[in-house]
């Protein structure tokens, strides 16, 4: 199966690339000059030495030639002219020669019988570069045996003796250890390029000697220079009787000069030719050596044989457990980025300081950044806030919330409340539309419904003029503490905003006008109930006249702005368009409003609304209350289209009842009909100050609902009901002019009214 091929994108740069690297580090060093054989069977044979001429090192007293015998299997490696066999040469100035052990071999008796015949010498010369090592040892071995050896002019040089001990003497293990007993071993100093062996043969000459000395003698002894760190002595040497070959150690150098200094005088015989070599002097006899310089490697002899070292690939011998970069005579061991330390120890590299220190930094800086942004952020929205705050408390000054306060407190109204904006948004689900209650020329009603469950209307009006702000907060604190059970209560208003808001006390059953007009017109309404209606709202504008100086005029009396609560009681309201009575005439010109049908001619006439428009305008909702018919209706001849005006036309002619509806038609008592319309036609009169005040047209209605209701309760009971009636309406019987004397009553109330004013 074919290897996904994002594997083989990961693998083929490293097949690639691994080769190739490969052989760039596997460039070996050179070992021989060009075109010279450098090995022997397995055994490598680095320059000063070779094989054919113009291949080995050639000066003035040196001669490093070397024979390699192809006629042996494996090939032999050979000193020219000598038959001892180098097993290796190393360029670090050691090699080893075989020399064959000195025998000597007795009979019984100890005589000599036999010995080794081939060579057992090493005698080198100053023509080669060669001297015995200081690694090798002159060993004895056989018993009773003694070894020595001796230098090029036969003295003495360094020698041992081995003797046998009985069994019963053992010395405990001998095996191994070359100590004296049957094996001996001593030391030879260094320069030495002659050995000559010699042993004594003690068991030929027994005369003064030790018997013991004697006692089960090896049948042969061996005397020979090895290599210490070869040469293991053992037991079985102990019964050889054949002969064997040695290692003996030997130290190369260039010796034809005595050292490094004195060689480098004449470059031409200078050894070492590479650059980035060193010389050092020889150790063992004169002569110096050459090696490649740290980083290097190769073979100094040769020029540019001494090559830079990849040790980046090389991670056995130059570990580097973290960034490695090769340079030529060294590298470059670093630990990896973000960290300190020994990268060439396993472990060494540790997380860095500076780089935790400007994690920090960095990590300061941003938190810093983000501080500041935040702060500025936070002061952007502080700046906002105020200029909300500040918009707000303009609007809250401009709308007068100032002096409302201080008023406020002064008149201790505490059921009238300062709302915020939040609050009402909040209330009214943020002014949304299913919270509409009604829509008007003012602005816009709302339902609200505050956190602890009251509800009330919130009317947001619609934007005012200036001037009309100027005197709002004024005409709301009157407002606020009108407390009657007939008006529409004013909770609080809201000045936070560039048009005040206010919360009225919420009122369930929606408006007259939709109550007589909207309403199942088959519903029978009683006549004393609309009679009550009626005297209450008549109440209430007559307290609204009274109680405040200036008066308090509502200035759109209509059935639209009178509420039925859950008990059918009337409550005015609307007051959000009253106003003041105006005392100039600039207010007098902005002023001018009302709803058509109800308006006062003289109030059209001359812009000037007094208590006596509104008594007008509730003309007209008595009237609509008797007949059920709208104030201004399309049906029937053009000339009655109001009902103020069919109403003057038929009270007249006298068919005031003609207009009525079916149901007050059928329980309207003579005397109620009577006074009505006589109350009607002077609110209707077009002198507004012929008109009653509202106070006596309250109490007429009043006295009319309560004998209506009284009469038709008491069908059965006629006589109460005449004493009643008697009672009730006496300032209208007691003159048989009524109309007249209502009208002087009305002017002199008013007059009276005007003075309490
Ligand atoms: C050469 O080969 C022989 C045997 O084949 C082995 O004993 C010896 O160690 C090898 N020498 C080197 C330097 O590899
Ligand atoms: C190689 O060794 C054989 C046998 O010892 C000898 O006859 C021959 O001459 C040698 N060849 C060289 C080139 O030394
Ligand atoms: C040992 O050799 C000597 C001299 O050749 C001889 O006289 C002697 O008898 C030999 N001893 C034995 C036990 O063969
Ligand atoms: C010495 O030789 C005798 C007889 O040849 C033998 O019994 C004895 O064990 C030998 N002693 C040693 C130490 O080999
Ligand atoms: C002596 O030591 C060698 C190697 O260390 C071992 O092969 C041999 O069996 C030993 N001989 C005795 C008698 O312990
Ligand atoms: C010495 O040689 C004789 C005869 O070859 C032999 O019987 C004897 O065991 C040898 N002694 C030793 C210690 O090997
Ligand atoms: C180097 O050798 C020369 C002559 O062989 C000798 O004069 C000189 O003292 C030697 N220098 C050292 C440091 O051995
Ligand atoms: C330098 O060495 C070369 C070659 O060994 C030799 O021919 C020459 O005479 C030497 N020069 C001196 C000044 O020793
Ligand atoms: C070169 O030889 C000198 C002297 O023996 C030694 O101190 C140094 O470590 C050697 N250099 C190399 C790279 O082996
Ligand atoms: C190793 O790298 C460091 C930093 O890159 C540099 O300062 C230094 O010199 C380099 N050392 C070598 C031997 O190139
Ligand atoms: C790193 O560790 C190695 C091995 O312990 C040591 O030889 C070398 O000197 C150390 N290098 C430094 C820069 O400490």
């Amino acid at each position: 199966m074919a290897p996904p091929y994002f594997l083989l994108h990961f693998l083929l740069p490293l097949f690639t690339v691994v080769p190739f690297t490969r052989a760039a580090s596997q460039i070996s060093p050179p070992v021989s000059l060009p075109g010279c054989r450098n090995k022997c069977g397995n055994i490598t044979v680095p320059y000063p030495f070779g094989f054919e001429p113009n291949c080995f090192r050639e000066d003035s007293s040196q001669d490093f030639s070397l024979v390699c015998n192809e006629s042996y299997n494996p090939p032999r490696l050979f000193i020219s002219g000598d038959d001892r066999e180098i097993t290796d040469i190393s360029p670090r100035g050691q090699l080893h020669i075989l020399v064959t052990a000195k025998r000597a071999c007795y009979n019984s008796s100890g005589d000599y019988i036999s010995g080794t015949s081939a060579s057992t010498y090493i005698a080198y010369g100053a023509g080669r570069p060669f001297v015995l090592s200081v690694s090798n040892n002159f060993y004895a071995v056989g018993c009773p045996n003694q070894g020595y050896f001796v230098d090029a002019v036969g003295y003495y040089v360094s020698g041992c003796v081995s003797a046998c001990r009985p069994s019963q003497y053992s010395l405990g293990s001998t095996n191994g250890s070359c100590t004296g007993v049957g094996c001996c071993q001593s030391s030879i100093p260094s320069g030495l390029i002659y050995y000559e062996p010699y042993l004594q043969n003690f068991a030929s000459s027994r005369n003064g000697i030790d018997p013991i000395l004697f006692a089960n003698h090896t049948n042969c002894s061996y005397v020979f220079l090895a290599d210490s760190n070869w040469f293991q002595f053992d037991n079985s040497y102990l019964t050889r009787t054949n002969d064997f070959k040695v290692k003996v150690g030997m130290d190369w150098a260039v010796r034809n000069v005595g050292n490094c200094s004195y060689a480098k005088r004449n470059m031409t015989d200078f050894a070492c030719r590479s650059l980035n070599h060193d010389c050092y002097n020889s150790d063992n006899g004169a002569g110096y050596l050459c090696n490649c310089s740290e980083g290097y490697q190769g073979n100094p002899y040769i020029t540019e044989g001494c090559q830079d070292i990849n040790e980046c690939e090389l991670k056995k011998e130059y570990p580097c457990y973290g960034d490695c970069t090769n340079t030529i005579g060294g590298f470059n061991c670093t630990c990896p980025r973000g960290t300190e330390g020994n990268a060439t120890t396993k472990d060494g590299c540790r997380k860095k300081d500076n780089f935790t220190l400007a994690l920090k930094i960095v990590t300061g800086a941003s938190v810093g950044v983000f501080l500041v942004a935040f702060a500025g952020f936070w002061m952007y929205l502080g700046m906002q806030k105020r200029r909300l705050i500040r918009t707000r408390q303009q609007f809250f000054e401009q709308n007068g919330g100032v002096l409302l306060r201080q008023q406020m407190s002064s008149f201790k109204t505490t059921t009238f409340k300062i709302y915020t904006k939040e609050e009402l948004e909040k209330a009214t689900n943020k002014f949304s539309e299913d919270r509409v209650l009604g829509r008007g020329g003012h602005g816009i009603v709302y339902k609200g419904i505050f956190e602890d469950g009251t509800v009330a209307a919130i009317k947001r009006s619609k934007l005012m003029e200036e001037q009309e702000t100027k005197e709002f907060a004024k005409e709301m604190l009157i407002l606020a503490q009108i407390n009657h059970k007939n008006v529409v209560k004013l909770l609080g208003c809201c000045l936070e905003v560039e048009v005040p808001m206010l919360v009225y006390e919420y009122i369930s059953n929606g408006t007259l006008y939709h109550y007589i007009h909207k309403n199942n017109i088959n519903a029978p309404i009683p006549l004393h109930e609309r009679l009550r209606i009626a005297a209450e709202s008549a109440d209430a504008l007559a307290y609204m006249h009274s109680s405040a100086s200036p008066p308090i005029l509502h200035g759109d009396v209509k059935t639209a702005n009178i509420l039925l609560d859950d008990n059918f009681v009337a409550k005015v309201s609307d007051f959000g368009a009253s106003k003041l009575a105006p005392n100039d005439e600039a207010e007098i010109a902005t002023l001018v409003q009302g709803t058509c049908g109800y308006l006062d001619p003289e109030y059209l006439l001359t812009c000037q609304l007094t208590d006596k428009s509104d008594v007008y305008s509730f003309a007209v909702i008595i009237l609509e209350l008797l007949t059920r018919k709208k104030a201004l209706y399309f049906e029937g001849p053009e000339e009655d289209r109001s009902l103020a005006s069919s109403f003057c036309v038929a009270n007249k002619e006298g068919r005031f009842i003609e207009i009525l509806d079916g149901q007050v038609r059928d329980e309207i008592k003579l005397e109620v009909l009577e006074e009505i319309g006589d109350l009607v036609m002077h609110c209707l009169n077009m002198n507004r100050e012929e008109r009653p005040t509202m106070r006596e047209v309250a109490d007429t209605l009043e006295k009319a609902s309560k004998f209506q209701k009284k009469s038709s309760n008491e069908e059965n009971h006629v006589e109460e009901t005449e004493s009643l009636l008697g009672d009730s309406v006496d300032i209208y019987t007691r003159d048989s002019s009524m109309s007249y004397s209502f009208a002087q009553q009305a002017i002199f109330d008013m007059e009276s009214g005007r003075r309490r004013l």
